[in-house]
């Protein structure tokens, strides 16, 4: 299975923003959804997607697969999640690379992996058993993580570039998370987009982050940093045409500053794809 085209530069769909989606026809080219925003059939949820589907790419993120958990995986979950994929037909479904809880417990966050062989191992399997059950591949995200584990036996871009081979799927790569991560465990973030297969990386996210001193929180409700946007650049350089996103999930700002940011993110693509046209003439 080829890679998807990438679909330009996009933003995630949030209800503050329908209004100004409907009404304004911003240069906006595709949506990223969170998935179980829409898991309900009824009601207003799924009837603006509806309208907004039928002028924008979609494309189906999610936060419960919990792929890294020892719990059984969630079919009741997963069967709501491929309705709504039939329904929706989204390019692309993606989910994060962590646990949500263990012993049928929620903790409702994205908690992080020991990058152990056996971690690995379990994580391909659960990955490959939902590409099967859904019948596509699916993208895995890397999460921003503010803790690491002893067990560890490889870096998480290794993990990530093994599990990806292993299972054959999709990579989401989220530009500000390899940053938080980076700046919290005090590795190089250069070294993780460089290990990064540029094949398998079907979309980018940009977000911003909040700065605790000692620490970084990936919490979306900040303007993209001068850092992450030189890093973005590189990514650029390195993975070339990938849709792009940006995830703003709190401390709204006005539309149109959000479609700024977007536009952006496209100035640096369109500087990178000249500059290597000009080392190339
Ligand atoms: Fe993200």
């Amino acid at each position: 299975m080829s890679k998807p085209l990438s679909l330009g530069f996009g933003l995630g769909l949030r209800p503050v923003y329908y209004k100004d989606l409907l009404e304004t026809r911003p240069n906006v080219d595709w949506l990223e959804i969170i998935t179980e925003n829409y898991l309900v059939p009824g009601g207003r949820p799924i009837a603006m997607l509806e309208r907004i589907r039928a002028d924008y790419p979609i494309v189906m993120h999610g936060v419960s697969m919990s792929l890294a958990s020892t719990d059984p995986l969630d079919f009741d979950y997963l069967k709501a999640l491929k309705k709504l994929a039939e329904r929706i037909e989204p390019r692309w479904i993606s989910d994060h690379l962590c646990w949500t809880g263990v012993h049928g417990v929620n903790m409702h966050d994205l908690l992080p992996v020991p990058y152990t062989f056996e971690a690995l191992q379990h994580v391909v399997d659960r990955i490959n058993r939902v590409q099967d059950f859904l019948g596509r591949k699916i993208a895995i995200e890397n999460a921003s993580t503010y803790v690491t584990f002893q067990e560890s036996e490889m870096d998480e871009w290794t993990f990530v570039r093994e599990m990806a081979e292993r299972a054959d799927c999709w990579l989401l790569v989220d530009v500000n998370n390899i940053y938080v991560s980076a700046f919290n465990h005090g590795f190089d973030e250069r070294q993780f987009v460089d290990a990064i297969p540029a094949e398998r990386v079907v979309q980018l996210h940009l977000a911003g982050h909040s700065d605790a001193g000692t620490h970084k929180i990936d919490t979306h409700d900040q303007p993209i940093c001068a850092d992450v946007w030189k890093l973005y650049e590189r990514v650029c350089r390195q993975f070339g045409e990938v849709s792009t996103m940006i995830e703003r999930d709190d401390n709204f700002p006005p539309f149109h500053e959000l479609v700024a940011e977007l536009d952006r993110a496209r100035s640096i693509y369109a500087a990178v794809v000249h500059s290597r046209e000009e080392t190339a003439a």
